[in-house]
């Protein structure tokens, strides 16, 4: 794994020179984040060794250096769920490999069912903490120990300082903001409305099928990180429909100006 990681890190910084501070994950129907990025580099992630394929519509395979809040950035657009059949050390490969290119934060983002009642169609959703109900935890195995600790601490997962600068950014610009926690789960399937119920009952405000892994690894590295979903369905009881993966990425594009405006000045705090 260690030599995977190098050897990838090894060829991105052959071809490009470019020592991004910050790392961002585009999730489903946001990959709109890149037109704010002022691209100086990208690299289909066909084009890199190692890299998985991404299967998903929706998802594009593209890595982007470029500046974003007068930062230097680096965004996967597109990521790889465990749903596509990946195993989760592939799912979270390109965030070590991130790492390796000399990140020193990871934003993340996602689609998700919103499980709280208050929570509506469209709203956004800071990730305060999160549940993992993947069938696996992406660390078992032999650790790295020049990854991380064989127990890592999750007592933040997700920064508080990044989550209290969202909050003032989003007051100072008007935005709403809803603050809650994430469950991730396997997929593909969307829930039944018993497993909506029952996501709920054990703490979480929303429910996606990705994030929880990326975040894991992040932190097993260490990294600060920060994570925001945009509700797109609800799975609240008396309200569940029928839902489709077109719809989630519909929503999502909608709710992406605000998302990618909490991002961008985000990055130029930090
Ligand atoms: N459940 C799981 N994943 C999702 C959902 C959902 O309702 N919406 C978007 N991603």
């Amino acid at each position: 794994m260690l030599e995977k990681i190098k050897q990838t890190t090894n060829f991105i910084k052959q071809h490009v020179s470019f020592n991004p501070e910050i790392g961002i994950i585009l999730g489903t129907g946001l990959g709109q984040l890149a037109e704010k990025i002022t691209i100086e580099h990208s690299m289909e992630y066909s084009e890199i060794p190692n890299f998985p394929v991404s299967t998903v519509e929706g998802h594009q395979g593209r890595l982007i250096f470029g500046i974003l809040g007068g930062k230097k950035v680096v965004a996967l657009q597109g990521r790889f769920h465990y749903y596509e059949g990946y195993s989760m050390d592939e799912v979270t490969f390109p965030v070590r490999v991130l790492k390796f290119l000399g990140i020193s934060y990871l934003l993340v983002s996602n689609a998700s069912g919103g499980l709280n009642p208050a929570y509506k169609i469209g709203d956004l959703m800071v990730i305060t903490d999160h549940i993992n109900l993947f069938p696996t935890n992406p660390l078992i195995g032999k650790n790295i120990n020049e990854l991380g600790p064989r127990f890592p601490d999750m007592s933040e997962a997700y920064n508080k300082k990044m989550i209290a600068n969202a909050k003032e950014i989003a007051a100072d610009k008007g935005i709403s903001l809803q603050y809650g926690v994430y469950a991730g789960v396997s997929g593909p399937t969307f829930e039944t409305p018993a497993e909506y119920k029952y996501i709920r009952i054990i703490g979480a405000d929303a429910v996606g099928m990705s994030t929880v892994p990326e975040i894991i690894v992040a932190r097993h590295m260490n990294i600060p990180c920060f994570g925001m979903s945009v509700i797109t369905d609800v799975g609240v009881e008396g309200q569940i429909v029928e839902v489709s993966h077109e719809e989630v990425q519909e929503a999502a594009a909608l709710a992406a100006p605000n998302l990618l405006t909490i991002f961008e000045a985000l990055i130029a705090k930090i």
